[in-house]
């Protein structure tokens, strides 16, 4: 595990970019684990400025996303499939036909519908790398505390303090939504390389757990200690709790000069 201390998200968001960008270059035609979030905006931001800049093709990339909401149809304003439109899709050279997100309109045969999910991902070769926001609670996509460790792609409850983190971006008396589609943390794990970005004070406990503690099904993200390539970028604020900061910077510099493909 890679724990990289960034001073803010801006440098968060460009490293980030960076290492999607590098892994796009070696691999024109990578599967890309997506996800939404405000910590997000900004790697998009700096991913479409290097395609119109012409150094970034993205007409063999496939992309996955993790989650969608229950309930909420492409056009909603408050879906997934409409953030990832507005802020990364509409702005790029992404075919289409290979971009997957779950779909938050389908009724009944959720089973069904998620094995179908999970089949699309193993047709494309399973994904290459997978980007994560972390919710304060732990969760990665929306597997909530108490998920199982080795989850699925499945139709999921939120949990109180996700409808509350999410509540302030529904108007007011606007019936918001209860369930998501998402991958699980088995299909997650799966991923060949991951990253999960995190910033800002609300999230420092959640990066502490994830990092430090034990491996736990109440914080969803401490799984990912099971995995052997993934690469934490935290800024400051998000970093306050964790105990062993000193060590993480000389992995860092160690890893730049010993084994520097590590960070591209
Ligand atoms: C939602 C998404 C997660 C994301 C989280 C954090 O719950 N399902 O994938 O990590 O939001 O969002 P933010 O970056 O806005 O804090």
């Amino acid at each position: 595990m890679l724990v990289l201390l960034k001073r803010d998200s801006e440098e968060i968001s460009r490293q980030a970019a960076q290492l999607v960008a590098g892994a796009v270059r070696k691999k024109p035609g990578l599967v890309l684990g997506l996800a939404t979030g405000g910590t997000m905006v900004d790697v998009y931001k700096h991913l479409v400025q290097l395609h119109k800049e012409g150094s970034l093709d993205f007409s063999r990339v496939v992309t996955f996303n993790l989650d969608e909401y229950l309930g909420l149809p492409a056009t909603h304003s408050q879906s997934f499939h409409y953030f990832m439109r507005e802020h990364f899709f509409s702005r790029v050279n992404v075919n289409p036909r290979n971009i997957h997100i779950p779909d938050g309109t389908i009724q009944g045969n959720y089973d069904q519908y998620c094995a179908s999910f999970e089949e699309d991902i193993r047709k494309a070769g399973g994904i290459d790398l997978q980007i994560l926001g972390i919710g304060r609670n732990g969760h990665i996509g929306f597997n909530e505390p108490t998920s199982s460790l080795a989850s699925r792609t499945r139709l999921k409850v939120l949990s109180q303090e996700t409808m509350d983190d999410n509540a302030k971006s529904f108007a007011p008396g606007e019936e918001r939504p209860r369930c998501a589609i998402t991958m699980g943390i088995g299909t997650i794990l799966e991923a060949r390389k991951i990253i999960l970005l995190a910033t800002g004070a609300a999230k420092a406990a959640a990066v502490a757990k994830s990092i430090e503690g034990p491996i736990a099904s109440a914080v969803s993200a401490s799984v990912l200690q099971l995995h052997p390539e993934v690469t934490f970028i935290v800024d400051e604020q998000a970093a306050s709790q964790l105990t062993q900061r000193e060590y993480y910077r000389r992995v860092l510099e160690m890893t730049a000069l010993l084994t520097p493909d590590r960070l591209s």
